[in-house]
């Protein structure tokens, strides 16, 4: 089959006209793995600063909920600087696998935890209300309009315990919406983040109780598809290879 530049079905991203948005894409993409020494390793993480969401940014989302979740996400972050030292710092040959074994178990949950809380964040705002370009063109060919798709991601958010996420899929070229249960539960390989929804009791029972469906419709009606698209666009950067099957 004859693939693109980044390994999706040429005939369909001819059919799209993004052709030439994803070959730029990767050629970046491949400079910048040229110089991997630009950017120096984080020593430790460190909690990104949320502030701009508050004093009314949002819309139906208060401070205060804002406030204690800013706090949780902060505590993931401290968890994982931890168990990162002590992981580092495990002697292999102690007989203590015990304690080395529930570190990695944790180690997943508090590394989700902190980064798909700060993709969160980081989508909602009061800017780009609608998605433009190559998202919303994505959109229409994989869910046929923007409502639907919204309609998966909160249908998801309402059945799943912890998060909605859409992300894409590398095997595929496509947009698909997922469920996790948990941080570290039913995430999918071979994919890529772009839009997250928090559906945890915590993101929204300061504001709304135990309803769910209002705080969804809050959370859409907050989302801000400028960061979508950027996600998008970096993933689309990234070579699919031979995993695409389309
Ligand atoms: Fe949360």
């Amino acid at each position: 089959m004859n693939k693109g530049n980044n390994g999706l079905d040429r005939r369909n991203f001819l059919k799209l006209g993004l052709l030439t948005t994803a070959s730029v894409l990767s050629s970046n993409s491949l400079k910048a793995a040229e110089k991997p020494s630009e950017k120096l390793p984080l020593k430790q993480y460190v909690a990104k600063k949320f502030d701009h969401l508050l004093g009314g940014t949002l819309k139906d989302i208060s401070d205060n909920q804002l406030k204690a979740h800013f706090k949780l996400y902060e505590g993931y972050i401290t968890k994982i600087n931890e168990l990162e030292t002590r992981i580092k710092n495990f002697k292999i040959d102690s007989p203590d696998t015990i304690n080395y074994r529930g570190w990695h178990m944790d180690q997943t949950s508090m590394l989700n935890g902190a980064v798909l809380h700060e993709l969160y964040f980081a989508n909602l705002g009061a800017t780009d209300k609608e998605p433009q370009k190559l998202l919303k063109k994505m959109i229409d060919r994989d869910f046929g309009t923007v409502q639907n798709f919204v309609g998966h991601l909160k249908a998801v958010g309402k059945l799943s315990h912890g998060w909605s996420l859409a992300a894409l899929n590398y095997r595929t070229g496509k947009i698909c919406v997922y469920g996790l249960e948990r941080h570290n539960l039913n995430v999918p390989v071979m994919t890529h983040p772009i839009l997250v929804l928090d559906v945890y009791e915590h993101a929204y029972m300061i504001d709304y109780g135990t309803d769910r469906g209002k705080y969804l419709d809050a959370f859409v009606a907050n989302l801000n598809w400028k960061p979508v698209e950027e996600r998008l666009e970096s993933a689309l950067a990234i070579p699919f290879g031979e995993s695409v099957t389309a």
